[in-house]
């Protein structure tokens, strides 16, 4: 299949064909390498990108705005309360209206309707930097990372996730290894597995591509045989913040500690996490969860989290280089 991407939005990776996936990679690793070697020549001059965020973010926003400067396109961030959006401007009329200016727009916020209606009105791309439901351009920056830490061809990884489920990232990540036929094992409580029509959606994709997915609620089943272990914040942006008692009661058995990881059974197998993650007291969210429910962490101990499996500063490095490949093959 040609590699044609041009004009084309991203909303979520149920956009992209698993060769689109795999030849994304090979980009985004090629311009990681003429970065390192001094060698990138940019294909974006004279391009205009809006950078919506409804919420806030520090990986997103600056993957997205040194990929455009390097590849010479210039970006307009438009940040929570910058904007008439939602206030007193329609998505419709905002989508139209920055169409006209910009030559593709990225947009972090809330539901997952409103990035698909800036895609349908806007008439130029349009890239989900997350939503409540997904999350595309953070499991490219994963798969770019994965390719880095293994020998194996993606179809061969088998890929654990721990935590909630019910997320943008693990609903995110369970439609990509659908798509390149990886064995992904989901643990976390029944009540936050993932979206049950994607999953039956992943399962019609799986059909074809060989991928498996396991859910569970038994975590040490979750993480056996994993090559890569992965979780996320218990309770993400946009969520009320009272669910916090009940979340940490029911995900306290999926927090990702040494002994899980030795219940890989491999002794290479890395931990990953999307970032920014709860693995001491040292932020205002990780102090106050401490003092109110007595715990150190959350879903990831922070040996875990500074030891040598650990690759999740690799993985904020690759959003830069993944989110160019996209910029560069929808704008290129
Ligand atoms: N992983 C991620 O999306 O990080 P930010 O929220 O900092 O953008
Ligand atoms: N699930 C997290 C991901 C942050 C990158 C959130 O939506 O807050």
């Amino acid at each position: 299949m040609a590699f044609n991407l041009h004009g084309r939005s991203l909303l979520s990776l149920l956009d992209l064909s698993a060769a689109e996936i795999r030849e994304l990679l090979r980009l985004a690793a090629d311009l990681k390498s003429a970065k390192r070697s001094g060698t990138e020549v940019p294909r974006l001059s004279g391009r205009n990108i809006a950078l919506i965020f409804e919420k806030t973010s520090t990986r997103t926003r600056s993957a997205f705005e040194v990929a455009a400067h390097d590849q010479g396109a210039h970006v307009t961030y438009i940040g929570p309360h910058d904007s008439q959006l939602g206030h007193k401007e329609s998505v419709k009329d905002t989508a139209r209206v920055l169409g006209r200016l910009f030559d593709a727009i990225e947009y972090r916020g809330f539901g997952q309707t409103i990035v698909e209606d800036l895609a349908r009105y806007a008439g130029v791309p349009v890239y989900n930097g997350l939503t409540a439901e997904f999350h595309p351009t953070q499991v490219l920056g994963d798969f770019m990372t994965m390719r880095e830490f293994t020998h194996k061809h993606l179809s061969d990884v088998t890929l654990c996730y721990l935590g909630d489920a019910h997320s943008n990232t693990a609903d995110s990540l369970m439609v990509g290894a659908a798509k390149v036929g990886m064995k992904l094992k989901i643990g976390a409580p029944h009540s936050l597995w993932p979206t049950q029509s994607l999953v039956e959606e992943c399962g019609r994709i799986s059909a074809d591509t060989q991928a498996q997915l396991m859910l569970t609620e038994n975590p040490a089943e979750a993480v056996a045989g994993a090559d890569f272990i992965y979780t996320d914040v218990w309770l993400s942006m946009g969520e009320d913040e009272s669910l916090w008692k009940q979340r940490i009661d029911l995900l306290k058995p999926y927090r990702v500690t040494q002994s899980l990881m030795d219940r890989s059974g491999n002794p290479h197998v890395k931990f990953m996490h999307c970032l920014p993650a709860f693995h001491n007291r040292d932020t205002a969210v990780g102090a106050d969860i401490a003092e109110r429910f007595d715990i150190d962490c959350m879903e990831v101990t922070d040996a875990v989290f500074e030891s040598e499996a650990s690759i999740v500063f690799d993985q904020a490095e690759n959003r830069m280089h993944s989110i160019k490949a996209l910029l560069v093959a929808t704008l290129g």
